[in-house]
């Protein structure tokens, strides 16, 4: 298992990669998967606002493409020296809910070097999926 310094510092390492030339919020994301490997992803933006992806949902996509099944852990690192812990948006709840299950652990990283952890059930309580 990666550990969550390991993972934490991947999603700070990804988060220098963002696109954010709109908001100047840059966010990394690490994954590990079900198979211990890691997946990692950036924001990225567009003229178009609507158009720009979290930083989740692309190393949610860097996963999936390996052939990545479960989310045992999710590391987001965001707005570097602009807020505490910062915790994925509503619509990446319901993306990492997809992926998620009950052992699956959201690690909210703060610049100090902390972090704080919740399961998809404290961030997305009574969710949406299907059968
Ligand atoms: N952002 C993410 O990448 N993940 C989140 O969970 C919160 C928001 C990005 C979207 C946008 O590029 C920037 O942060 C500011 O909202």
């Amino acid at each position: 298992m990666i550990a969550n310094r390991k993972l934490i510092d991947a999603a700070k390492e990804v988060r220098e990669n963002a696109y954010c030339p709109y908001s100047n919020f840059a966010v990394g994301a690490a994954i590990v998967d079900e198979q211990g490997r890691l997946h990692v992803g950036c924001n990225v933006e567009n003229a178009a606002y609507p158009l720009g992806n979290c930083a989740e949902a692309a190393a949610i996509a860097d996963m999936v493409r390996e052939g990545g099944k479960r989310i045992v852990k999710i590391a987001v690192a965001g707005g570097a020296g602009r807020i505490g812990p910062c915790t994925p948006c509503g619509g990446c709840r319901q993306r990492i809910r997809e992926f998620a299950d009950g052992n699956t652990t959201i690690l909210a990283i703060d610049d100090s070097g902390d972090w704080q952890e919740y399961s998809i059930e404290t961030l997305l309580p009574a969710s949406f999926h299907l059968p």
